[in-house]
């Protein structure tokens, strides 16, 4: 999986080693997601029926990682969408690559609700539609005892926040599962610098840090003739809240949770500022272009973080 380039962190280092000498001791190294999948067969035939629920670009990619793991019992086994040229492109391509490794059949569904069907087909499934149907999605896959990769973010408000926090402990529960998509999390790099914070202690304790997620853009897709307003937001799902979250949630997630993981708790205020300066058209739908924030923990630790969009660097034209 890919990482963004643009975005950085930094944890200020107070005490001990240089940066320099720091960043020498880690391991540059980059690991994607890995889909924890033991004993995701229900029925112990050594084969596990995966679902895909969101066949895009992320989803798509999920899936070939899950198919390309070695000695692989992953099956492509069922596959959902709200729209059948993204599922069929998504089919296509997976079967191309994976030959052995899919077999759909006519479990193939289309529309809102192909979410139930695939999850009743499937021992795992991988949840990658805009973030903003997460929250729902992972509920019934819970519920129906279903294993899970999910993307991040898994909610884009606050009853969405709640209900995954309060499935998960439903999963852990009934020993299903999951897995969220903050690759940070796998990467040996993020890793090593952490042992090295946190167990040979090479540079006291955090008391401050930076986290920035500043980028050009992302795409933008415009509105086609005869489109419902259902229809543009859910294939310009970036630009809307209830679908994205915003670029905080969506993109800056990833450097935020990498300090939340090297303070070890989440912070208790938060107060800032953001607007739209210069994605001010209508194509932009209502979300921001910038961000600046400063949390306070717990312990006083203090961190700043940024995160912009000072443009929109694709403008693509398609069907929905
Ligand atoms: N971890 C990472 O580095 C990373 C990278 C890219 C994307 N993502 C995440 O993956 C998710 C998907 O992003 P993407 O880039 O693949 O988007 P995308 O627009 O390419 O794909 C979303 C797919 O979901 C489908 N869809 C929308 N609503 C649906 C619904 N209710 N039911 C079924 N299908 C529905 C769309 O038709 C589309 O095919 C997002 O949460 C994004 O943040 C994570």
């Amino acid at each position: 999986m890919s990482t963004h380039q643009s975005d950085h962190n930094a944890i200020y280092m107070p005490k001990a080693a240089s940066r320099r000498d720091f960043l020498r001791s880690t391991a540059a190294v980059g690991a994607g997601v890995a889909l924890s999948a033991t004993h995701a067969n229900a029925a112990g035939s050594g084969e596990i029926k995966v679902g895909l629920i969101g066949c895009g670009g992320r989803g798509s990619g999920a899936a070939d990682q899950a198919l390309s793991t070695v000695n692989s019992n992953f099956k492509l086994w069922a596959m959902g969408d709200a729209h059948q040229d993204r599922l069929e492109s998504s089919f296509i391509g997976l079967t191309k690559k994976h030959k052995d490794h899919v077999d759909v059949g006519d479990r193939k569904f289309v529309g809102l609700d192909a979410y139930e069907k695939v999850i009743a087909e499937c021992d795992l499934v991988i949840l990658t539609t805009p973030p903003g149907f997460r929250p729902y999605h992972f509920e019934a896959a819970v519920n129906a005892g279903k294993h899970v990769f999910m993307e991040k973010p898994v909610a884009t408000d606050a009853p969405g926040i709640r209900k995954v926090l309060e499935m998960g402990k439903i999963a852990d529960q009934k020993g299903l599962k999951v897995v969220a998509g903050l690759q940070r999390r796998y990467q040996n790099c993020y890793r090593e610098a952490l042992k090295q914070v946190k167990e040979n202690h090479i540079i006291g304790d955090i008391v401050s840090g930076q986290v920035y997620w500043n980028d050009g853009g992302v795409w933008v897709k415009d509105r086609l003739d005869g489109m419902t307003e259902m229809q543009y937001q859910m294939l310009n799902w970036y630009y809307f809240v209830w679908l994205c979250g915003d670029h905080i949630a969506e993109q800056h997630v990833h450097n935020l949770d990498v300090a939340n993981w090297f303070i070890g708790s989440t912070p208790l205020v938060a107060q800032g500022m953001g607007g739209r300066q210069v994605r001010t058209g209508k194509q932009f739908g209502e979300i921001f272009d910038h961000h600046c924030i400063e949390f306070t923990y717990a312990n006083g630790v203090r961190v700043n973080s940024q995160c912009r969009h000072p443009t929109a660097s694709v403008v693509t034209r398609e069907a929905a």
